[in-house]
């Protein structure tokens, strides 16, 4: 039951701008919600008003004792015009990431998640090769302005999320439904991602500074044929974990293009990050009509399968690509009641801390509460509630076990007791 973490390894929480900070801001999910395309019609501009709540929250977060925050920066917010900085809003961040500081909390920036400016959208997104300068632009005013603070970097977060959601599946803005230009799209982020790693480092090392840590953030699935004995099932699990994940870690980790990407003219293969960043979720089930979710396996309230293993699965798959220190950028669940956090977070953990990969880091996604994207408000994954009408926080009781996790540095026998033995998952 009980189990110590490895000697330094740190414990922390993540998020990302827009589902925390609120703002009516001309960018692509409040533009999304305005085409009502929000399941439960919760606005992101209201979200877990982070923007003017962030002295709070990070006390908050210094109280239950973390000491690594991956947070996001809003490209809409800082270039709210195709030719327009605003100062104001480099000078909230740099506030934000010395008050951080200040309370003994590394940052971790994340420079673009999943939103984008209006201007940009209109100018064609990510789906044109040109205009990655527009982000790289970003990359660079940004580095500039906070990087003397800033050591470590997420130029991109899960491009095959991204690609996939927007360009595949249709479900998120733009709303495409074209492989080939899922596809484009994964191709486009892994020279964005290339460039900005180069970027980063070349700015902060003209300032001096040598310790600067670049990755991008790896959405990883395990892809399980649904009967090992059916070639065709085993079939699809492969073309499957290829498409979504494999090829795309090769090619942001090496600048090395396999099917369905394509190689890329001005792009070298290379190493391009410092440590592996993984964000694990959950396992998919494959059948040759493809990806499922297992009968009778435990789930969270989404519906997703729970499947602690798989953590060190993927992490190991990373691994293998190029080996480097690993941090779980995300892992987390949607859990409405708080009902199982706390297991879920004890078996991940331990999954991690028995494996003898070089994890040194675990950031909880999330902190808080926060809009998840299309459940919006209704999805609730924080170790901190927040109730959206007052924006009170109350911290949750998988908030005062991960508290309680890292002040021992591992679990004891009545932090389990207490907060894990009672809970199980949904069937
Ligand atoms: C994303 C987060 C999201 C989380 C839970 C990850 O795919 O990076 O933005 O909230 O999963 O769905």
């Amino acid at each position: 039951m009980e189990f110590r973490l490895k000697p330094g390894f740190l414990l922390g929480a993540a998020s990302s701008a827009t589902q925390i900070e609120g703002g009516e801001l001309d960018h692509s999910w409040n533009d999304w919600f305005s085409q009502g395309r929000i399941k439960d019609g919760s606005d992101p501009a209201r979200a877990a008003d982070h923007y003017a709540r962030w002295r709070e929250d990070t006390e908050l977060m210094a109280e239950l004792g973390i000491s690594v925050c991956r947070f996001g920066i809003e490209w809409a917010r800082i270039c709210p015009e195709e030719d327009r900085v605003d100062e104001a809003a480099l000078s909230h961040y740099r506030e934000e990431i010395l008050f951080m500081k200040e309370l003994g909390i590394q940052p971790l920036m994340t420079i673009h998640h999943f939103t984008n400016p209006m201007w940009f959208e209109r100018k064609g997104g990510f789906a044109r090769a040109e205009n990655s300068r527009y982000f790289l632009k970003l990359v660079e005013i940004t580095v500039d302005a906070l990087g003397d603070l800033v050591s470590e970097y997420i130029t991109i977060n899960e491009p095959n999320v991204f690609a996939t959601e927007s360009y595949y599946f249709g479900d998120w803005p733009p709303g495409a439904s074209s492989f080939k230009e899922a596809v484009r799209v994964m191709n486009n982020l892994t020279a964005c991602h290339i460039k900005a790693y180069e970027l980063i480092h070349a700015r902060r090392r003209a300032m001096g500074f040598t310790d600067t840590m670049v990755s991008f953030a790896n959405s990883m699935r395990v892809f399980a044929p649904k009967n090992p004995k059916n070639p065709l099932h085993r079939f699809s699990a492969c073309l499957t974990r290829r498409v979504f994940q494999g090829a795309l870690t090769t090619a942001m980790t090496l600048g090395k293009f396999s099917w369905p990407l394509k190689n890329m003219a001005g792009v070298e293969s290379g190493e391009y990050l410092d440590f592996i960043a993984i964000n694990y979720y959950s396992r998919s089930t494959v059948t040759r009509l493809g990806d499922g979710v297992r009968e009778g396996s435990p789930k969270n309230d989404l519906g997703w399968e729970i499947y602690p293993e798989g953590i060190v699965t993927c992490a190991r798959e990373h691994y293998q690509v190029l080996p480097r220190p690993i941090w779980i950028t995300e892992n987390g669940t949607c859990d409405n009641r708080d009902a199982f956090r706390s297991r879920y977070i004890y078996d991940h953990l331990s999954a991690l801390s028995a494996s003898d990969l070089p994890v040194q880091r675990y950031y909880h996604w999330s902190f808080t509460d926060n809009f998840e994207w299309l459940e919006g408000e209704s999805a609730r994954f924080g170790l901190v509630h927040v109730d959206y009408e007052t924006q009170q926080r109350t911290v949750k009781d998988s908030g005062r076990f991960y508290a309680g996790l890292i002040k021992e540095h591992g679990v004891t026998g009545e932090l389990y007791r207490d907060h894990v033995a009672d809970q199980e998952y949904h069937a």
